[in-house]
């Protein structure tokens, strides 16, 4: 038996609905918004990520799947969702067609990362990335989506947290305040974070190792540095939010690990799932479309994991509705009846009504049974009896109910009590 790859998981038939369900909802939160999907190529050039995520980042050092294809170009299978968007938007001209432009994606995504719940090897995402404008008020509306998504699906216990980052300008004062503060303590540092200590310090703020979490406890906070333009821009989005009725919680320690990120940052952190608790994360991105070649737009969006949170609705007991369920099943006996009960279900399906019949010639009560495992709300059953009589019993298996219904009106009845 050869087993799928470490850090991948098969979605069966019992779980699949659950992933549909999201979908359709992410979908209809999406349109709700006046965002519309977009669908990128699985891999891009290695060079998106590069420029896009950013080379001191861990997902550009560590996690990428990246190989050489047949023509010696380097290739990465996508890490995450945002950079070959903006790539698509440089490359398609997408910045010539009314601002902003909304977007929403589905998609997997792969990072070779360490497996363990709510972190896959490749995993799925939605998000939305909404580019061309950089009122705040669009910093405001990317969240609310997120937070619509999540009330929609009744999930609960998701806390938000927010943060500004600061434009590149503010940063680097900052970064030279964090670099004073962690110099007397830099040789205490995790080997990954005195690489950090040079590159890009900030980064320092978000390591999970237990010696850099206390030294960095005291540290200074971004929002004691971040200029005039960036305080006022992360104070009107703070207002809209409330304005909407968001509860959020300002979180100075919030600084997200991918490069592109300027001011508006945030994540929809449970502590439902274990370590893996960030189900959402996001912010606005200013200079990532240039940075790919594209012209002076800016970004904001974000990605929620499509595993952690079917895993979060699990873990807190969140009903996922079955919207498959066959409203059918048609049992048959005899050659005779199952001719029958094949051209019924094929009438039927075409008025959109979801039917079974048998195929494996069972007898009449292990079709029942088979009826039951699939959790059909009704079985009719069609024998030359039936057929001579012109009468089809239909049984409801909810309440266990009978009724004999004219074989000329089964097709309508059918589609009306279904
Ligand atoms: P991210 O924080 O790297 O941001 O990922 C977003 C979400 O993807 C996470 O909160 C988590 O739910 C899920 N995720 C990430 N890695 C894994 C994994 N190994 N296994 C399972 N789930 C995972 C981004 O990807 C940005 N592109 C978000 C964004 C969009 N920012 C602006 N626009």
């Amino acid at each position: 038996m050869i087993n799928a790859p470490k850090g991948t998981k098969d979605i069966l038939p019992q779980e699949s609905f659950k992933w549909q369900f999201i979908e359709k909802t992410a979908r209809e939160v999406a349109t709700a918004f006046n965002i519309k999907e977009i669908r990128t190529p699985t891999f891009e050039h290695t060079e998106v990520f590069l420029r896009g995520v950013g080379e001191g980042t861990d997902i550009v050092n560590k996690e990428m799947y990246t190989f050489n294809d047949k023509g010696d170009r380097s290739i990465t299978l996508k890490p995450e969702g945002t950079a070959g968007v903006a790539r698509a938007f440089v490359e398609n001209g997408l910045f010539n067609t009314s601002l902003p432009v909304k977007l929403f994606y589905i998609t997997p995504c792969f990072r070779y990362e360490r497996p363990q719940a709510g972190r896959m090897r490749e995993f799925h995402q939605f998000g939305v990335e909404l580019l061309g404008a950089t009122n705040p008020s669009i910093d405001a509306e990317a969240i609310i989506v997120a937070k619509t998504f999540f009330d929609k699906l009744n999930v609960k216990g998701l806390k938000l947290f927010i943060n500004s980052i600061g434009c590149k300008n503010c940063r680097s004062k900052y970064h030279q305040a964090l670099k004073e503060y962690l110099t007397e303590n830099k040789e205490k540092l995790c080997p990954l974070c005195k690489e950090r200590f040079d590159k890009n310090p900030m980064r320092i703020l978000d390591c999970k190792n237990e010696d850099c979490k206390e030294i960095t406890k005291n540290a200074p906070s971004i929002l004691d540095y971040i200029c005039e333009d960036c305080s006022t821009h992360f104070n009107q989005v703070q207002n809209l939010l409330k304005v909407a009725g968001v509860e959020y919680t300002v979180d100075a320690g919030i600084v997200r690990g991918l490069d592109y990120y300027t001011k508006t940052v945030f994540e929809f952190v449970s502590t439902n799932i274990g370590a893996q608790g960030t189900v959402c994360g996001g912010g606005r991105y200013d200079s990532l479309v240039a940075d790919l070649g594209g012209n002076d737009v800016s970004g904001i969006g974000f990605a929620l994991g499509i595993e952690r949170l079917l895993l979060l609705m699990e873990n807190t007991g969140v009903e996922i509705p079955n919207e498959n369920i066959t409203d059918i099943y048609i049992a048959s006996m005899g050659e005779e009846g199952s001719v029958k009960a094949f051209e019924l279900a094929n009438e039927l399906r075409i008025k959109g009504v979801k039917v079974d019949i048998d195929h494996l010639n069972r007898g009449i009560k292990a079709q029942f049974k088979y009826a039951d495992k699939i959790k059909a709300k009704f079985v009719a059953v069609v024998g030359e009896n039936e057929i001579a009589n012109g009468i089809i019993k239909v049984k409801n298996m909810q309440d266990g109910s009978e009724t004999a219904v004219e074989l000329q009106n089964f097709i309508n009845f059918i589609v009306n009590v279904k």
